[in-house]
């Protein structure tokens, strides 16, 4: 995407400087100015609002979001916000003209994301989910080994997630309403999303989830099987299982309390590429 005006940087406006926001403000900073100027950074607690903007090099920052939509200069907005904000963000920002990359998932029901998407229509308005392992070199060259016929035909596919733990008790994510679900509906879509990315669409899902009320009222951790219309047989399904060890969280490193962080991840070897086609350690990433 290039700016509107078809030179110059996108300009942005930045909303919800929490958590993840970091991550996307290193992303813009990766971008530099010539393609992404943040205008406004937006959250309700001003001093991350501040931080981020001046991180970012932001013209300035704001606690009343209504300020970004309503930026006559602002072309498209980032939104990192709670998932409960998402759809009321997201209707506001596409009424407003504005482009819009928002955090995964879109939101937290059907009836929520057909209004999203009925909004952007409307206006015109470009809509982005941010599901940035579609981006990793790893899942990429799944991709291209699915896409070349390298296993065969796939029959069924298992994945799992296991939600962080360490979560402050006041924690919105902890909360089923605001999250929209448990694990499997909040970062287990970025599985979900793959196995569409790399498999079409499913034909039926068998979903469980493993519920501990002191961590997430919705489930936290969570898993399933998509069986996919096509048929296959076991082979298949055993050689689509050793694809997605990339993306195996196991349970043994996990306990009530948290994650060993030297378990975390072993570290790319220097085969695997990560991100971008550079080698990644992710061992200090928070897991979520
Ligand atoms: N892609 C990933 O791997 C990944 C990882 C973490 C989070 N996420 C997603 O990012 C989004 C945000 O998650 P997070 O972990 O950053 O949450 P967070 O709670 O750390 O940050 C959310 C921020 O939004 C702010 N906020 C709340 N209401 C607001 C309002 N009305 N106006 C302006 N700001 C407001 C909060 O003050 C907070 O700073 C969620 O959709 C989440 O699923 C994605």
């Amino acid at each position: 995407m290039s700016s509107e005006s078809g030179s110059g940087p996108v300009r942005i406006g930045l909303v919800g400087c929490g958590g993840i926001s970091r991550a996307h403000a290193r992303g813009l900073r990766a971008l530099g100015p010539e393609w992404a100027k943040v205008v406004l950074c937006c959250d309700l607690d001003p001093d991350r609002a501040r931080l981020r903007a001046e991180e970012l090099d932001a013209e300035a920052f704001t606690t009343d979001w209504d300020e970004v939509f309503d930026h006559p200069e602002i072309e498209a907005v980032d939104l990192c916000l709670p998932h409960h904000l998402h759809a009321e963000a997201a209707i506001a920002a596409a009424q407003a003209g504005k482009h819009i990359l928002i955090e995964k998932p879109l939101a937290r029901t059907l009836e929520e994301a057909d209004r999203i998407l009925n909004a952007v229509q409307r206006s015109g308005v470009l809509l982005m989910v941010a599901f940035v392992e579609r981006f990793e070199a790893d899942h990429q060259r799944a991709k291209e080994l699915l896409d070349a016929g390298a296993i065969g035909r796939p029959m069924l596919v298992r994945v799992d997630h296991n939600q962080n733990l360490l979560l402050p008790p006041d924690s919105w994510i902890r909360s089923a309403e605001l999250l929209g679900g448990g694990a499997l509906a909040s970062a287990g879509c970025h599985r979900l999303d793959l196995l569409r990315w790399w498999l079409g669409e499913v034909d039926s899902v068998f979903a469980w989830t493993l519920h501990e009320p002191s961590r997430m009222e919705g489930g936290d951790r969570s898993g399933s099987d998509v069986a996919l219309p096509l048929g296959g047989d076991r082979e298949l399904c055993d050689q689509l299982d050793v694809l997605r060890s990339t993306l195996a969280q196991t349970l043994l490193d996990r306990g009530h309390q948290g994650i060993a962080p030297q378990l975390r991840r072993t570290p790319a070897s220097p085969e695997r590429p990560g991100r971008n086609g550079t080698n990644r350690d992710r061992s200090a990433r928070p897991v979520r």
